[in-house]
C-alpha cells in the first residue's frame, strides 16, 4: 500500500529534471547551417525551431542569445536551433505533396506543428532523474544520422533514431527503424536522440559527430556508462516530430506494389536516413541551472513563455523562394524517391 502511494506520488508530482517543451515551427525552407554552412540553397528542405538569429551561416563563434530577438521555444531562454527534414507524400502520378506537421498532445496551436524537445538526465522510464550531467556550451554543435543510410545494417550505425506509428495522439509504442510500411491512423511521429556522451573538449568536428559518442554498450536508455575517449556526460537530447499522414492514408492511393508512399525530402523512401542537427543556444547558465534542479517537463522553472507568444516569432522570413508543398515533379533540390 504504502508502496504503491510512493509510486503514486512519483508519477504525478516528480521530483527530476527531465526538461520536455513545445518549439513552433520557426521557418521551412532549404538552409542547413551545420552540414553546408553558407549554401543558399542547400540541398534539401528543413524544419526548423528555436531563436529567430537562424540563417545560412552561422558560424561558431555566433551570440546566438545576443543575436536572436525572440525564439519560438517554451523556455524564453533557449536561442538553440533544432531542425529536421521534412517528410513529403509520393502520390501514384509520382507527384510529391508535402506532408503537414501535428504538435504533439497539449501544445496545439503551436505554428506548423513544430517540434518538442527533451533534455534528460537519465533515461525517460526513471523518473527520479538525478545524474549529474553537463550542459552544452556557446559554439557546440551536433548532428546525428546518416542520409545515405538506405538499409537496416548502415542504420544500425546510429541508436535510437525511430518512427511510431500512431493510431491516436498517445501512441508510443512499436518504434521502428523503418518507415511503418501499414498506414497510421493519426500519423507518424518521428523520434530523434542524439549521442549523450562528449570528448570534452571540442565544440564541433568535421562530420559534426565524432566529438560525441554513445555509451559503452546499450543506450542511453540502459544507463551503461561513457567511454574513455568521451568522458564527460550530457543530456540525453531528444526531438518529437509528428507528422500528420491522415489525409494521405486512403489505401487507393498508395503504391501498388505495395511500398508505403512516404519519402524524406531528400529522397529516403526506406527511412534509414532519419537525422537530425543540433545547435546550442541558450543564454548563460540557463540549461546548466535547470539541470541542476530537481523538475518536470515544464514545470522546470526558468523564463517560460506561452504558445502564443512562442507563435509570434515563428515565421521566419525566408531566404530561398520556392515552392515546397506541391504538388511537385521532383522534391526541391531536384530529389526523387529513392527505395535502396
Ligand atoms: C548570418 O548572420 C550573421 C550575424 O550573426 C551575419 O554576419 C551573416 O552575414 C549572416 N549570413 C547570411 C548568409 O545571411
Ligand atoms: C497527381 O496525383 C495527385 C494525388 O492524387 C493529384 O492531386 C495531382 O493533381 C496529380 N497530378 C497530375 C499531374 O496528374
Ligand atoms: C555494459 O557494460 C557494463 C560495463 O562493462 C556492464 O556492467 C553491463 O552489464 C553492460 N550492459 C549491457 C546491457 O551489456
Amino acid at each position: 500500500m504504502q508502496w504503491s502511494t510512493a509510486l503514486l506520488l512519483a508519477l504525478t508530482a516528480p521530483s527530476s529534471a527531465l526538461i520536455r517543451f513545445q518549439c513552433s515551427q520557426l521557418v521551412r525552407e532549404r538552409l542547413d547551417p551545420l552540414v553546408s554552412p553558407g549554401l543558399v540553397p542547400s540541398p534539401h528542405v528543413h524544419q526548423i525551431v528555436g531563436g529567430n538569429s537562424f540563417n545560412a551561416t552561422m558560424e561558431q563563434a555566433k551570440d546566438m542569445p545576443g543575436e536572436s530577438t525572440c525564439t519560438t521555444c517554451q523556455f524564453s531562454e533557449d536561442f538553440s536551433n533544432y531542425w529536421t527534414a521534412v517528410l513529403y507524400f509520393r502520390a501514384r502520378n509520382g507527384t510529391y505533396k508535402r506532408v503537414p506537421q501535428h504538435a504533439n498532445a497539449g501544445f496545439d496551436g503551436s505554428t506548423g506543428g513544430g517540434m518538442t524537445v527533451y533534455y534528460m538526465q537519465d533515461p525517460l522510464y526513471d523518473t527520479a532523474q538525478k545524474s549529474k550531467v553537463t550542459a552544452f556550451k556557446p559554439g557546440f554543435r551536433m548532428f546525428v544520422g546518416d542520409i545515405n543510410a538506405r538499409t537496416k545494417e548502415q542504420a544500425a550505425h546510429f541508436r535510437q533514431l525511430t518512427y511510431t506509428c500512431m493510431d491516436d495522439a498517445g501512441s508510443r509504442e512499436h518504434e521502428t527503424v523503418a518507415f511503418p510500411n501499414h498506414v497510421c491512423p493519426y500519423g507518424i511521429m518521428t523520434s530523434t536522440r542524439f549521442p549523450t556522451c562528449w570528448d570534452g573538449v571540442n565544440y564541433d568536428s568535421p562530420d559534426h559527430m565524432a566529438h560525441m559518442a554513445y555509451p559503452v554498450n546499450g543506450t542511453f536508455e540502459s544507463a551503461a556508462p561513457c567511454p574513455a575517449t568521451h568522458p564527460v556526460r550530457t543530456s540525453q537530447v531528444m526531438y518529437e516530430v509528428i507528422w500528420d499522414t491522415s489525409s494521405f492514408n486512403d489505401p487507393n492511393d498508395w503504391p501498388e506494389d505495395g511500398k508505403q508512399p512516404f519519402v524524406w525530402s531528400f529522397g529516403d523512401a526506406t527511412g534509414y536516413g532519419n537525422h537530425g542537427d543540433y545547435v546550442f543556444g541558450w543564454k548563460d547558465q540557463a540549461l546548466q541551472n535547470i539541470l541542476d534542479t530537481q523538475c518536470y517537463a515544464s514545470s522546470c522553472g526558468g523564463k517560460q513563455q506561452s504558445i502564443a507568444d512562442m507563435n509570434k516569432c515563428a515565421g521566419l522570413k525566408e531566404t530561398v523562394s520556392e515552392d515546397i508543398d506541391g504538388w511537385l515533379d521532383a522534391l526541391p533540390g531536384g530529389h526523387q524517391a529513392q527505395y535502396s
